[in-house]
């Protein structure tokens, strides 16, 4: 077992604030000294996003979207760049050989009621490094700051690495099963409301 669950980031810095709707880009360090920048996508990161689907195999886009291994839409996937509510955070080198730094994960945060719904894909040769578990502390800190009472995340009975990065956030989680399909849904410590969270946002960017 590694310790990654417990500590991944060795370093955490926000570099600017963010935009209405948008999370603050960081600068986020793995246990074995990589650095990312993490950042709110926006509609131009679709080439990204498309090549990073195009690097998963067909194992990790299946259990990302559970219908087949088949790549999304086009159309589709812009919608996952800019959620009408919720946010989907990015993940690139920081050091990076090409001139446009490629995207290696996406966390996806979809709100609805007072509820969200959190989904991750971190690239095949990047997985194992503990950027997942990182993706995901960061989604459920979104999720309180927005105000949302719980998260649920739907995750294939035997995807394994999924499961232990929802273990290691270290909270209580209930699980739903139908079939090989579970929910888990982790309660949060909501702040505020997510309409007063959503007023706020207008209020502060005005
Ligand atoms: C699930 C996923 C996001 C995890 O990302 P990751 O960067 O590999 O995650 P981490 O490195 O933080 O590892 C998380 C845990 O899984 C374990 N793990 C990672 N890859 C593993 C593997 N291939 N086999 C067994 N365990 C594995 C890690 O050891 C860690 O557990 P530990 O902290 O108890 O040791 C990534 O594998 C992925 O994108 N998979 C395809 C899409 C997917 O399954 N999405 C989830 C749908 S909600």
């Amino acid at each position: 077992m590694t310790r990654w669950g417990e500590q991944t980031l060795v370093a955490d810095r926000p570099t600017r604030r963010a935009g209405r709707g948008r999370a603050d880009p960081v600068t986020l360090g793995l246990p074995d000294g990589t650095e990312l920048g993490i950042r709110s996508a926006v509609g131009d990161d679709l080439p990204g996003v498309v090549d990073l689907h195009e690097r998963c195999s067909a194992r990790s886009r299946n259990r990302r979207y559970h219908g087949g291994s088949a790549r999304l839409a086009p159309a589709r996937m812009r919608r996952l760049l800019e959620p009408a509510r919720g946010v989907t955070l990015l993940a690139t080198p920081t050091a990076s050989p090409s001139p446009v730094a490629p995207v290696v994960a996406m966390a996806n945060l979809l709100g609805e009621g007072d509820t969200a719904e959190a989904a991750l894909l971190v690239r095949d040769d990047w997985q194992r490094r503990g950027l997942g578990s990182a993706l995901l502390r960061r989604l459920v800190g979104q999720a309180e700051q927005r105000g949302y009472a719980a998260l649920d995340l739907h995750i294939q009975a035997e995807n394994t690495p999924m499961l232990r990065a929802v273990r290691r956030l270290g909270r209580p989680s209930a699980v739903d099963r139908d079939g090989s399909l579970l929910t888990l849904t982790v309660p949060l410590i909501a702040a505020v409301s997510p309409i007063r969270a959503a007023l706020d946002l207008s209020v502060a960017t005005r």
